[in-house]
């Protein structure tokens, strides 16, 4: 880690951490004396019940400028580009059996900030049950100018695929960049800045909006005490709060609708903080993969970086997974992955490169979706490269796929069904695969 990160970043997974931007605001020895220091309002942020076991107990003391209850009434958002922003319940069109892949999204045609350039592919559950998740895409232009978002219908889950995200929390700043994802806490604040990045000067990234349990490292049972992604590797950043008097809008997502009402002041305005629910980051490049030394190619599970576990132990709400470059050394093996159906369902998306079951369509940016009990795997040219490969030690460069895959069927959009980004000869990528000989 270097000096630069330290300066902003705390690290670890689901710490209890402590963090001023003005030396003394920080309440010593209890969470909300009589008198805070400076005058700043405590705020408990409390992401899980308050008899949540501790395992899952989630929850910081804000100590702000003014207190975030002092707000008029939120109104439904007016105006703006027909958003193509959705939640669950998903039933806008009747799920289809069929595997589905798209084509990325075109940049804007017209400037579009993150929430506007929010658009959802599918999803399952819903925020008023508290279970599922949804799969948006983000396609933005712009910077957020006085205004914030705030989601309370779920955790955000971001990973860029293209340009840098500098995510201005209430409880300090968070830049991430293809490479890295970055998750947001449900209700936590949020200017999203970028200033594109891609050759269309896009900046474009996934999103997982989890509704249930939030997002933690998964066990590791026999794999030991280290290795997946390590506690220390995640960031969490420092207080960072602004002092402006200028109106800002907070737009709200809330069981699906988009509200918003309007401050004349920014609420980014936490001087101190202290807890274990707040904003963090990771570079994927830190994910130590684990993968056979003998034969045969593990489950993708293996690749697990964080999961939100259903009530059913085992069986994710929904688990993020990614495929890193990794070295592959399995002997007498057929190396990609494997011809699959899965009682789970999973969305794909490439951040970079390439990925080794499929020898074109799946493009960086792009996506694909195998749903519950689909037949899915490589397509005949991945196939048949490696049925005839000589194998020796191979290392996969240059490429990072990612998975959302939930015990749900992933309904999708009226969008993405109707998208002429969704191609419609996928099915043939499989065509063409020669009777076995007996
Ligand atoms: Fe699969």
């Amino acid at each position: 880690m270097n000096a630069a990160t330290n300066e902003r970043y705390l690290s670890g997974f689901g710490n209890h951490f402590a963090t001023e931007a003005v030396r003394g605001a920080l309440p010593e020895g209890q969470n909300s004396p009589q008198k805070v220091p400076f005058g700043l309002y405590a705020e408990q942020l409390s992401g899980a019940a308050f008899t949540s076991k501790r395992s899952e107990n989630r929850r910081s003391w804000l100590y702000r400028l003014r207190p975030t209850a002092s707000h008029g009434a939120y109104r439904p958002r007016e105006g703006g580009a027909a958003s193509l922003l959705r939640s669950g319940p998903f039933h806008e069109v009747p799920p289809s059996p069929n595997r589905l892949r798209w084509d990325p999204l075109p940049a804007p045609s017209a400037p579009t900030d993150f929430v506007e350039g929010l658009t959802t592919l599918g999803g399952n559950g819903s925020p008023a049950e508290g279970i599922g998740a949804a799969v948006h895409l983000y396609t933005l232009n712009r910077s957020m100018t006085d205004a914030v978002f705030t989601n309370a219908d779920g955790e955000l889950l971001l990973v860029p695929q293209a340009g840098r995200l500098r995510l201005v929390t209430e409880m300090g700043v968070l830049e991430i960049a293809p490479g890295e994802m970055g998750v947001l806490p449900r209700g936590v604040r949020v200017r999203v800045e970028s200033d594109g990045g891609s050759e269309d000067g896009a900046a474009r990234g996934y999103v997982c909006e989890n509704y249930g349990a939030p997002f933690r490292l998964p066990e590791l049972g026999p794999i030991g005490s280290n290795g997946l992604a390590n506690p220390r590797d995640f960031l969490t950043p420092v207080a960072a709060f602004e002092d402006v008097d200028r109106p800002t809008r907070i737009v709200q997502k809330f069981q699906g609708g988009l509200w918003e009402t309007e401050l004349d002041h920014s609420p980014l305005d936490v001087v101190a903080w202290h807890g274990n629910l707040a904003p963090y980051k990771y570079d994927l490049a830190r994910f130590q993969t684990i993968g056979t030394v003998s034969f045969d190619h593990p489950d993708p599970s293996i690749f697990t970086v964080l999961t939100s576990p259903s009530e059913i132990d085992g069986t994710a709400n929904c688990d993020f997974v990614i495929f890193p470059p990794r070295w592959m050394v399995a002997e007498h093996t057929f190396r990609p992955p494997w011809f699959h159906r899965n009682v789970m369902s999973e969305y794909m998306g490439l951040v970079k490169g390439a990925y080794d079951a499929k020898a074109g369509g799946f493009t960086p940016g792009g996506g694909s979706l195998h749903n519950c009990m689909s037949g899915h795997g490589p397509d005949l040219p991945s196939y048949r490269r490696a049925v005839d490969a000589e194998l020796g030690p191979q290392k996969i460069e240059d490429t990072l796929a990612i998975m959302f895959e939930t015990r749900w069927v992933i309904r999708p959009t009226r969008f993405a069904m109707e998208t002429s980004a969704l191609q419609r000869d996928y099915d043939a990528c499989w065509n063409g695969f020669p009777k076995a000989q007996l």
